[in-house]
């Protein structure tokens, strides 16, 4: 796609565009070269994420570059592009997919499961193009959604799904939002006019599971497996929605292409489907390229399906099985199709990871945040290498929604690193006697009533002191990716809340470890080392701690976020709703969520012991260059500034100043622009505060 040379020159260009960004005060004529510059770049950088999965920038670099091809863009509106990177995400609401035909049936596949079903095909392929022996490709089969999509003219003019086969639904609007695919593409070079190219749109593991704890940060319950995550995600009507599930599409077969007089070229200009992968890959599609496999003769490829099945699991994505099709793409037409599948590809399936077993219990557990999980108790059963007897049922509505009962035979599955999970009941094993599940309306744990927050999921159990909780959280607090303290493992937390040696956070810090001597199992060793991992804890930068207090909807990523804003942890008390949101990622909820926390004089006394028994809780913010002059100097915008507020806000920080959120004593300066408003008054009122306008804020930092 991009020859080594063309890929320095681009990363150059970014380099120097990126010092450009800032200070973009250019001639009308310049501006136009730049919109080509940028919408070339960000070309290439979607190219190297999305497709090669290697980023060379970061994504606020890039942010910067798609934020200055927008303004560009907007500014000129003769220079609009169709194919312009910001038409990807420029689309509205589709309140309803229309129907569409497919150009030619997208139909399925034949499957094999041994060797002997692969020779069984390989004769039948054998007889029907009087061949000896055949060159055969194998490719990963994706575990994912189905895509059609069409360019003509080098246009992508149509995305759709695969429907019944026959109709499928036009979703081209979010089929624009999956970068991996492109807007334009230069058939033309190969004398194609119209080409309609198959695929799959899918989530890659990683991408799955941090979208996953996303979910379980925001009260979301999870989802429960990659490939209806697909399918779901591009069948949303926000295509804002489609872009966070982060979807990538692999492009397999090409099952029209036409020159401008609709002659079909397939056989023709194009020979092998070898030679098509490659060519959509140098076009700057997704391929299996580096996964396709040619050999000659059957032999070779039951060898390549059970040499791959060992290395499944170390690919970034899903797969089922492997695809094997005939390369020669005429010796394909020989072949032909049934009406349900082609005859020159079959589909070799690995073994399932899923397994039927009994629902013998379900037990109702309290969260750290008081949200009650479902979680069903299973018989015994080994599911792709481990035994599986306890399985999350996530919510009423999950039960509910399957129809799962007391007693059923359940289908489970367990794909890549994804927890395992109940794919249905086996309702045709019933006997009659099974049991619908009640669920408690009282805690299970200090049995006050439970309630269900309009909008949620989950049943909450909301006594803040109810003693599961009380125990998730100090289990959350030491954990490994919060305070990391060695030797406070799960069990031994319950040990001590049971046996009233803690009882709330600060209390680890406060553990008289005398007392913990002579337990039984605690030898001085131990309690040493206890000891010198509660003391090591106190340093703990100040994210962790922020992550460890176990505030809902607050994560580890958040919690960096957050952490980065403040110089020590009390700034949060002085936070405003609005302040929390302008924090990268923080929208109503988490904010709302933050505000609570940090105004409930239960958890600021927490805060207080926790400082006493000398628990850091200060960030150490980078020096900034040139800064200095605002040192320790407390700031607040507030009405219509002629900046930015964020540029504002950044260049106190940058000079050395703190931001607060709302007027207090603490403030020293509050800057105000036009139809400025209660904080006005506020500050008037306290006489403390210094109020300038934008002028003479600037004038402060020279
Ligand atoms: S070729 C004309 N290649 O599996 C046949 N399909 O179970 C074109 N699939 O409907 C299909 N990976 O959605 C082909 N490498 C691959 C594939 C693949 C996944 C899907 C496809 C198909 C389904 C059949």
């Amino acid at each position: 796609m991009y020859s080594q040379k063309q890929q320095k020159e681009l990363i150059d260009l970014t380099t120097q565009l990126l010092k450009r960004a800032k200070s973009d005060h250019l001639p009308e004529k310049e501006e136009l070269d730049t919109v080509a510059d940028l919408r070339n770049v960000i070309r290439y950088h979607d190219w190297r994420y999305y497709v090669q999965s290697e980023a060379v920038i970061s994504d606020f670099e890039y942010d910067q570059l798609f934020a200055w091809l927008r303004k560009l863009e907007n500014k000129h509106p003769e220079a609009a592009a169709e194919d312009s990177p910001t038409q990807r995400v420029a689309l509205g609401i589709t309140k309803e997919f229309p129907q569409v035909s497919h150009l030619v049936p997208m139909l399925s596949l034949d499957n094999s499961y041994n060797a002997d079903d692969l020779n069984d095909w390989d004769n039948r392929v054998r007889e029907l193009t009087g061949e000896d022996e055949i060159t055969y490709c194998i490719e990963p089969k994706f575990d994912g959604a189905g895509i059609s999509v069409i360019y003509e003219n080098d246009k992508l003019i149509r995305g759709a799904t695969r429907g019944d086969g026959s109709v499928g639904e036009d979703i081209t609007n979010n089929i624009k939002v999956l970068r991996s695919i492109p807007l334009s593409a230069k058939f033309s070079s190969h004398g194609i006019f119209r080409i309609e190219i198959r695929g799959e749109a899918l989530i890659n593991k990683k991408a799955f599971k941090q979208l996953n704890e996303k979910r379980l940060e925001e009260g979301e319950p999870p989802l429960a497996n990659a490939r209806n995550s697909a399918s779901g995600g591009l069948r949303q009507q926000d295509p804002k929605l489609v872009a966070e599930r982060k979807l990538e599409a692999f492009l397999y077969h090409v099952s029209v292409v036409q020159d401008k007089n609709e002659n079909d070229l397939l056989g023709v200009k194009l020979h092998s489907h070898s030679e098509n992968i490659d060519i959509l890959y140098s076009l700057g599609f997704k391929t299996p390229h580096g996964e396709l496999k040619k050999v000659k003769g059957i032999e070779n490829v039951i060898q390549f399906c059970h040499d791959f099945e060992k290395r499944r699991e170390h690919l970034p994505y899903e797969v089922d099985g492997l695809v094997i099709k005939v390369d020669d793409l005429n010796l394909q037409r020989l072949c032909g199709y049934t009406s349900h599948h082609p005859r020159w590809a079959i589909a070799f399936k690995f073994a399932a990871k899923q397994a039927t077993t009994k629902l013998l219990k379900v037990e109702f557990q309290v969260g750290r945040t008081g949200a009650i999980t479902p979680v069903a108790k299973l018989e015994p059963v080994p599911l792709a290498g481990v035994t599986i007897s306890s399985i999350s049922m996530f919510n009423e509505d999950f039960i509910n929604e399957k129809d799962i009962r007391l007693g059923d035979r359940v289908l489970i599955e367990r794909a890549g690193e994804v927890i395992p999970y109940i794919v249905q009941p086996v309702k045709e094993a019933r006997s009659g006697h099974e049991k619908k599940i009640h669920f408690p309306e009282e805690c299970p744990s200090c049995g006050q009533p439970l309630h269900k927050p309009e909008g949620e999921a989950n049943w909450r159990c909301v006594n803040i002191n109810c003693p599961a909780q009380v125990v998730e959280r100090l289990i959350h607090f030491v954990s490994k990716d919060a305070m990391d303290i060695a030797g406070f493992g799960a069990s031994t937390v319950e040990e001590f809340v049971n046996d009233k040696l803690i009882a709330s956070i600060p209390d680890i810090y406060r553990l008289d470890f005398s007392m913990v001597l002579g337990r039984e199992g605690w030898k001085e060793k131990s309690v040493n080392k206890l000891k010198e991992a509660v003391e090591k804890s106190k340093s703990q930068p100040l994210n962790r701690l922020l992550y460890g207090l176990g505030i809902r909807f607050v994560g580890e990523t958040t919690a960096k976020k957050l952490a980065e804003h403040v110089s020590d942890l009390d700034e949060f008390r002085e936070w405003s709703m609005e302040k929390f949101q302008e924090v990268e990622d923080i929208g109503p909820k988490v904010a709302q969520s933050l505000f609570d926390f940090f105004q409930t004089e239960s958890n600021l006394k927490m805060i207080d012991e926790l400082r006493a028994t000398g628990v850091n809780t200060r960030h150490e913010k980078k020096k900034k260059a040139g800064g200095g002059k605002l040192d320790g100097k407390t700031f607040l915008f507030t009405g219509t500034l002629n900046m930015k507020r964020s540029d504002a806000e950044a260049l106190v920080e940058k000079n050395g100043g703190v931001i607060l959120g709302s007027v207090t004593s603490k403030l020293n300066y509050l800057v105000v622009g036009e139809d400025a408003g209660s904080k006005l008054d506020k500050a008037k009122k306290l006489g403390t505060v210094q109020i300038i306008n934008e002028q003479e804020f600037m004038q402060l930092i020279g």
